[in-house]
């Protein structure tokens, strides 16, 4: 079975940390994202993919190849320029000749793609769309069915007063192929604009898969996060590398934990991972390979990138450190503060509130303090 994973937007939202690798690269518990997509979408016989690639593609290309060290065969459809969702579908139309799947690339779901794709059959549909409900849908596309699936409307982002489901589009569809002549040529279209209410008004079958299964979308800092904390929860299904060494604490290979240090799990340790004394490190968290976390210092609740270098009596707290960068002695960082990579941040700081900071930012010694 085929797919094509849309993979070429720039992840704006999640900055700073998509600024040196494209979203579906970020590490989700110490491996890229779109290798869980792949584990997902291998486990229901999808393995011919098309990655609709746009910005850095070489990030992706120089990691993936031709899939063939993740069990799946991958081809890429390469864009200049952005061509938009359906665009994107549009540029791989030589290699989609039979029914297919699309996703967006930064989807995490256990949903059934198997039993999605009966229902697609049984209905004689030409598209079907996944619907997840949210409890706050305005941020989204709603979309609206009768009681066979049939979808009736497809409102984008829609206003708090004229909100009529909270079943949205979760970014997975089953397309027939003769459905990309709707789409224009070499120019942007999106098809949750575009495509899809085209299918509404012209009447062609067009049903809606609803389904409760877990799903999110990291396109935001807070729910990148929360993936870490449902995985580790054990409430999203997910394979990661390391070793369970104790109940609910995983590592990779040549960790150090000095023994007054405590790990309260879940907690994951990725490999040369270095604990100090009286250091402690509460989940759920993840830590990247080649962390050193100083004597004295906390982590709890928080996701670092790799080889990232906690100095003495540091806190650390529901935030995400980007690779390579270093933290001064006693500076406190949490409330969703976003750090990229190679940032250096002198002792004595306090970083909080969603702070921000790009990569390679630099803060002086007690420049922000307490
Ligand atoms: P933001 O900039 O934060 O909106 O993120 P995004 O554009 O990367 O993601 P968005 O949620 O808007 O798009 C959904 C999916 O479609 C993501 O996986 C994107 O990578 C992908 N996507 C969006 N625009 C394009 C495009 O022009 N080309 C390709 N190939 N993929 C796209």
């Amino acid at each position: 079975m085929k797919a094509i994973i849309l993979v070429g937007g720039e992840g704006l939202r999640l900055r700073p940390l998509t600024c040196n690798i494209p979203k579906p690269m970020v590490p989700v518990v110490n491996k890229p994202f779109l290798e869980h997509m792949l584990d997902n979408l291998r486990r229901h016989h999808i393995d011919d993919i098309i990655l609709a690639i746009c910005y850095l593609p070489e990030r992706i290309q120089s990691h993936l190849h031709n899939g063939s060290g993740f069990g799946v065969n991958l081809t890429y459809a390469v864009e200049e320029t952005p061509l938009g969702t359906g665009g994107a579908v549009k540029n791989a139309e030589p290699s989609l000749d039979d029914t297919f799947f699309v996703f967006n690339g930064d989807i995490f779901s256990d949903l059934n793609l198997s039993e999605m794709l009966a229902f697609h059959r049984e209905h004689k549909a030409k598209a079907s769309i996944a619907l997840t409900p949210v409890e706050d849908p305005t941020a989204y596309g709603v979309v609206e069915t009768d009681s066979d699936g049939n979808v009736k409307a497809f409102i984008e982002k829609p206003s708090r007063e004229t909100v009529t489901s909270n079943f949205i589009n979760a970014g997975i569809y089953i397309l027939e192929p003769e459905l990309l002549e709707l789409i224009p040529p070499n120019v942007h279209h999106m098809v949750e604009r575009g495509l899809f209410p085209q299918l509404v008004q012209q009447g062609i079958p067009f049903y809606g898969y609803r389904s409760n299964a877990y799903w999110i979308d990291i396109g935001v800092p807070d729910d990148y996060l929360k993936l870490h904390h449902d995985i580790l929860m054990g409430k999203a299904i997910a394979r990661f590398p390391g070793k369970s060494i104790a109940d609910d604490i995983w590592r990779e290979d040549g960790c150090e934990i000095h023994p007054s240090a405590k790990i309260i799990g879940p907690v994951v340790l990725g490999r040369d991972c270095i604990i100090g004394k009286d250091a402690r490190i509460s989940g759920p968290t993840v830590l990247g390979a080649g962390c050193a976390i100083g004597p004295g210092t906390s982590v709890d609740e928080a996701v670092l990138w790799q080889n990232v270098k906690l100095g003495a009596d540091v806190t650390v707290r529901n935030s995400v450190l980007g690779n390579n960068s270093s933290i001064g002695d006693s500076t406190w960082i949490s409330d969703g503060a976003i750090l990229s990579d190679d940032t250096v941040v002198g002792s004595s700081n306090k970083l909080e509130h969603g702070i921000r900071l790009w990569p390679g930012s630099t803060i002086q010694d007690s420049s922000i303090s307490f």
